[in-house]
């Protein structure tokens, strides 16, 4: 059944966007024969755990977070309760020793930059391979009463993580806190957005041949009419990133490499 079908035969009252359900489908298809751990951050009258525990295999655990004490009494049909705050570090650390990786995280909760950011950066490293980091409403990063737009907005923390998987690549970059060896992909749907996780396809990626005789290849014109090109061809400048530690040289360093990369780009 579907998850907009199972929607519609909750009990009580609920509430969800329409257009949620054709990604939920997309993406929890492949987990729902399994047995999984699936978390939900905001239990609210817990009708949507109760869609949750309908859609996955029996065996799965279903566990909600909400902040709201109340919520511990929708601890029922196998459905387990944490109370705590989802933009408290201690919790999530308390949260994951307790129950080790988790296979989904569904961010229902507050919505706000913090909330959803901790909430982020405390649960990738704790999701197994090939599970979902996934993260609702996220049109609040454009809302006023959120605080929003600000620099530090959620979605504009999800574009410096787009930065950090593409820091993978050697030499273009770190960020003192990186998530890269954890998220493999992002997916950005309408007020959604999803982390794939897996630490085994973050690895460095290296070029690979087909054959070890390559004298067939013909000349690559990328770099065919200009000297600077050629530098940035042959490598020139990465020979001496070794000076790099020296501040003055490296000034330097950063200053003619950034100038050999702007007058190649114009
Ligand atoms: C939108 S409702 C959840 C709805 C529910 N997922 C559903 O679909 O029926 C948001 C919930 O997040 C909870 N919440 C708000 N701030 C929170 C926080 N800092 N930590 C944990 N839960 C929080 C609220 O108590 C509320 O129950």
């Amino acid at each position: 059944m579907s998850t907009r079908e199972l929607f519609l035969q909750s009990k009580g009252y609920t509430t969800k966007w329409e257009k949620y359900f054709d990604v939920y489908d997309g993406v929890f298809e492949k987990f729902k024969n399994k047995k999984i751990t699936f978390v939900e951050v905001g239990v609210l009258n817990g009708e949507s755990l109760q869609m949750w525990r309908k859609y996955f295999n029996p065996d799965s655990r279903i566990i909600g977070i909400d902040f709201n004490p109340e919520c511990k009494k929708f601890e029922k049909n196998g459905i387990e309760i944490f109370i705590g705050d989802q933009s408290d570090d201690k919790f999530w650390d308390e949260f994951y020793k307790k129950i080790g990786k988790i296979d989904i995280l569904l961010d229902d909760g507050g919505h706000t930059n913090t909330q959803q950011i901790i909430t982020t950066v405390k649960s990738l490293p704790n999701i197994n391979d090939d599970g979902i980091l996934m993260i609702e409403d996220t049109h609040t990063s454009y809302m006023q009463e959120f605080g929003n737009p600000n620099k530090y907005s959620f979605i504009n923390f999800t574009k410096k993580i787009i930065d950090d998987v593409n820091f993978k690549y050697p030499n273009l970059g770190n960020f003192k806190v990186s998530l890269n060896n954890y998220v493999y992909s992002i997916q950005y749907f309408e007020s959604i957005v999803i982390f794939h996780i897996n630490t085994k396809k973050t690895n460095i990626n290296k070029k690979i041949k087909n054959k070890s005789i390559d004298n067939d290849i013909i000349t690559d014109f990328r770099y065919h009419d200009s000297i600077v090109p050629k530098l940035l061809k042959n490598k020139i400048i990465y020979k001496f990133r070794y000076l790099k530690k020296y501040s003055f040289i490296k000034f330097c360093y950063n200053f003619i490499s950034k100038l050999i990369i702007y007058s190649n780009n114009y």
